[in-house]
């Protein structure tokens, strides 16, 4: 039995994507509307570009969130920055342009904003998207008063991110069911804790995993009631897309 007791030394609400159902996700413009709106903490996700830079986008594949198409990873930064990931969403973002985590870090670090960042990698490449991410988070946030929390659902990207920076916090991204075996997931992976489904969430669940010593931390809920049931029953983080509504200061 581990004698873990893990603690969440982030803000209870975080946007999700940036605030990314009011400007288009994992831009700049999402995470400056989220931070306009009261938030303290940004998920974000971070995949790699062909020439190995963090970059931010949830989907493997340009298509849903950018004028360009096929698979991002096959294209140099260069070539991601020619594109517009702001017109899908609409005109008003038109050129809005695909993030760098430097870029991203440069902004939360002036506006004291923390940051939670999923490392998203393309299949085939979660091992060096965790190594390389992690290390560029390590040196991004190298005189941060608190450093990003790390999260996957890749247990090989979550691995070689603590090889690779071993001090920087991380949390195990579960989709459906938690499995019997978490904790010895977690303790494997050196993880602070769960981040979960909401769908899959029960107040014996979070007892179960706050008891152990863990952090609990859900996805994605967009009602106010919810969002007190939850952290009534012991849950360290909530990501919103909400953040109009669901603002820290209405809690
Ligand atoms: O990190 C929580 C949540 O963002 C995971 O799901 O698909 O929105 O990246 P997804
Ligand atoms: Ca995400």
């Amino acid at each position: 039995m581990p004698s873990l007791n893990h603690h969440w030394p982030y803000p209870a609400l975080i946007a999700h994507r940036g605030a990314g159902k009011i400007a288009p996700e994992n831009t700049l413009a999402a995470i400056r509307v989220g931070t306009q709106n009261g938030f303290r903490m940004m998920e974000y996700d971070v995949k790699l570009s062909r020439d190995a830079v963090p970059v931010l986008l949830h989907d493997d594949q340009l298509d849903r969130t950018s004028n360009g198409q096929g698979i991002a990873s096959r294209l140099t930064l260069a070539e991601l920055s020619a594109l517009d990931f702001g017109a899908w969403h609409s005109s008003a973002y038109s050129g809005e342009p695909i993030p760098t985590l430097s870029s991203i870090a440069a902004f939360t670090l002036a506006n004291q904003v923390h940051s939670n960042i999923e490392i998203k990698p393309t299949t085939g490449d979660e091992a060096e998207t965790g190594r390389r991410v992690a290390l560029a988070a390590q040196a991004l946030w190298a005189q941060a008063s608190l450093p990003p929390l790390l999260s996957s659902f890749s247990e090989a990207a979550l691995e070689a991110a603590q090889q690779a920076a071993p001090t920087l916090p991380r949390a195990l991204l579960i989709e459906e069911d938690v499995p019997a075996d978490w904790p010895e997931r977690l303790e494997r992976l050196g993880c602070m804790g769960l981040n979960l489904n909401d769908r899959f969430v029960s107040q014996a669940l979070v007892q179960a995993i706050r008891q152990k010593g863990y952090t609990v931390a859900v996805w994605t809920v967009n009602e106010a009631e919810r969002v007190r049931e939850l952290l009534d029953w012991g849950c360290n983080g909530i990501f919103t897309d909400k953040v109009t509504t669901i603002r820290p200061d209405t809690l």
